[in-house]
């Protein structure tokens, strides 16, 4: 049976249990229905209220909601505050002790840091990025493994006013390039290497090449973290610092620079329709309160909680889960530099029984791998700590939940499928742990305040069990502000005028059952989920095509046991179509072309070579059908249209 298929025959339900409930921040549905229903009559004051409760201010707000230019919202608008002093120094005079983080390396080093201790590193770092010249406003590239330091660069940025954008550290010199021209920035953090499952990543050598591209004439400075000691790295006098001699002799008190509620905090680029990422620009308050807030609901955070989120800091459930939520409320958390395979597939369940893991938030892809590499090993571990699991960034497969939520969490634990994006900040769609009882594939019900649908596309409500477009249908504090640099498509690719620019267009289908539970589909757009990574088909075809050999490329998704979904590329090469294993020769050299041009996780599963692609009369190439083909089902569309019908057979065979 298909993931998807299986998900709509799902019936089970599993409410908490009456002690996880009893102590539940949110204990129960008519807790949860209060809430809703308190948002729904006052949707102002309910997150004004949140936002004077869960954030400290500098100066306070007096207006909740600018709509004035929609789709250009503001919030808080006329408040001050500074994130790093919401996530480090306002918990110093109870908390100073409390860990804030426990690193656990990839060779298994642990190193613990005080909430104290990091208040200090930031307060120096961001010294440092001040001797540099770096000012409020400046754009900051960080490109770095997951270790401490990438935190405290981000921390550091938040703290003077500077501007993060984290490029995630497996992205290619040209992905790097691009980011960094786009974002104008002008410092690069990095290290001299990364450290991943025993291997290194050469990040310095990576950004070199990138620097030299041209395109990065903004950059001033290159800062480097020695990870590793490896030999020396190149090094370019006057522009690159080593991090340690930076903070070297830096006082260890860094006053705030007091930005406004709606200074940009961070750009993240994503994956759209086009060719080109789109920098994700979010606000300081509104993020901040959105990320602390469904923090403290999603996870049911108490003090004393040791919380786990496997993700990278270079996507946004690193910036929301890791660097900004659990230090915003104060909470100690593990950080994981390595893989979950390394050294062996039991690496997950030994940290969780070592640090004594109470809420542990992975992608559904680690968990169908780690289901595939030993389904009975985390009954050799203790993991009687967890309290609460979460999962993130694609659906996930009833099968796989539970193994999950039997395997992992004893029976015992909530599973919170937390449904969000990078644009929206926060997560947006997930049980209330104490509340709503969970069924396997479905993130369930909308947070309150999150006035989240399913409409048709004439922005009508579809009924229950009807597929249709996902939007939320007001704006809320954590909401993307604009594209960086192109308000324009902000606009039209989120508030379209379909549903007269009132919605926010999330990208996705979605239907909801009897019981209003939400059941994510797929994408609406030319994005695939691959692993949890968001990739746009159209940045993979424009690698393909920037190779000399090829003339023309088209890309689709088709299902993968593991990752959800693979990528299958058609490419027509502008010599003869290659066949047997000259065929192969030339898939390999493009499936590493495009790992070099964009990231391994961009890399084609499969490639398959025509002499052309199917195409209508107007030379639009029908991607319907090559979706068919990669997923190896019988074309039973209509190919009247088509100019050129018999490709079909020829792009049937893989390379
Ligand atoms: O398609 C949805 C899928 O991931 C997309 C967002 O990707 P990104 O911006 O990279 O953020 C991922 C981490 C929040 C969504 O449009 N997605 C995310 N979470 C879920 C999901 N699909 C199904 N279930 C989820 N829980």
């Amino acid at each position: 049976m298909s993931a998807l298929e299986s998900i709509l025959k799902e019936t089970r339900s599993f409410p908490p249990s009456d002690d996880f409930r009893q102590k539940a921040a949110i204990p129960g549905m008519e807790a949860y229905n209060a809430l809703c229903d308190q948002a729904n009559d006052q949707y102002l004051s309910f997150w004004g209220d949140l936002a004077r409760e869960l954030l400290t201010w500098k100066k306070p707000f007096s207006r909740v909601l600018d709509d004035s230019a929609a789709p250009f919202f503001k919030w808080f608008d006329d408040g001050e505050l500074n994130v790093s002093y919401n996530c480090l120094d306002r918990h110093l005079p109870e908390n100073a002790n409390k860990i804030a983080l426990i690193f656990e390396a990839d060779d298994g080093a642990v190193t613990r840091v005080t909430y104290a201790e990091l208040h200090r590193r930031v307060c120096q770092f961001a010294n440092g990025l001040k001797s540099l010249d770096v000012q409020k406003g400046d754009r900051v590239v960080i490109y770095m493994p997951m270790v401490i330091e990438a935190i405290v660069a981000m921390q550091a940025c938040a703290r003077i006013g500077a501007i993060h954008s984290v490029v995630f550290g497996g992205f290619s010199a040209g992905a790097l390039r691009d980011r960094v021209q786009d974002a104008g920035a002008r410092v690069v953090i990095t290290a001299n290497e990364g450290l991943r499952g025993g291997k290194t990543v050469p990040l310095k050598a990576t950004t070199d090449e990138a620097m030299d591209m041209g395109g990065c004439e903004s950059i001033e400075h290159v800062v480097v973290y020695r990870r590793t000691d490896s030999e020396p790295v190149k090094w370019t006098e006057g522009r690159d610092v080593w991090w340690h001699q930076l903070v070297d002799k830096q006082p260890e008190q860094c006053e705030p620079a007091w930005m406004n509620a709606e200074d940009p905090l961070f750009i993240l680029y994503t994956s759209g329709s086009t060719g080109k990422p789109k920098g994700i620009q979010h606000s300081s308050a509104g993020y901040l309160l959105g990320a602390i807030n469904s923090f403290r609901w999603v996870f049911d955070y108490k003090p004393n909680d040791v919380y786990w989120c496997t993700a990278d800091v270079g996507w946004i459930t690193g910036h929301s889960y890791i660097c900004y939520g659990p230090l915003g409320i104060g909470a100690t958390q593990v950080i994981f530099e390595g893989v979950p395979t390394y050294p062996d597939a039991n690496r997950f369940w030994r940290m969780i029984e070592q640090h004594k893991v109470s809420l542990f938030y992975t992608a559904p892809t680690a968990i169908r791998s780690l289901i595939k590499l030993g389904a009975e090993a985390p009954k050799q571990f203790d993991l009687s700590s967890l309290r609460l699991l979460g999962t993130v960034g694609e659906p996930i497969n009833p099968e796989a939940w539970m193994w999950y939520y039997e395997m992992v969490g004893g029976g015992r634990c909530p599973i919170v499928d937390t449904w969000w994006q990078t644009e929206t900040g926060s997560a947006m769609i997930a049980p209330m742990p104490g509340a709503v009882p969970t069924k396997p594939g479905s993130c369930t019900l909308p947070l309150p305040g999150i006035m989240a649908d399913i409409v048709d596309e004439s922005g009508a409500p579809v009924e229950a069990g009807k597929g249709g477009f996902l939007v939320i249908k007001k704006p809320f504090p954590s909401l993307v502000r604009t594209i960086w640099g192109d308000p324009d498509r902000f606009k039209k690719t989120y508030f379209p005028e379909e549903f007269d620019g009132k919605f926010y267009l999330a990208g996705d289908s979605a239907h909801r059952d009897e019981n209003g539970y939400f059941w994510i589909m797929g994408r609406i757009d030319d994005v695939l989920n691959v692993s949890g990574h968001r990739l746009g088909t159209m940045e993979i075809e424009s690698a393909l095509v920037a190779n000399p050999l090829v003339a023309e490329a088209a890309v689709v998704g088709k299902p993968h046991e593991i990752k959800g979904e693979a990528v299958v590329a058609f490419v027509v090469l502008k010599g003869p179509r290659p066949q047997g294993d000259e065929a192969r020769k030339v898939a390999d050299n493009l499936k590493q072309w495009v790992a070099h041009e964009i990231g391994k996780i961009a890399q084609p599963d499969e490639i398959r070579f025509g002499e052309n692609l199917p195409k209508t009369r107007s030379g639009k190439i029908m991607r319907r059908l090559l979706r068919s083909l990669a997923r190896g089902e019988e074309i039973v569309q209509d190919v009247s249209t088509l100019e050129n019908p018999q490709i079909l057979q020829q792009l049937q065979e893989s390379a």
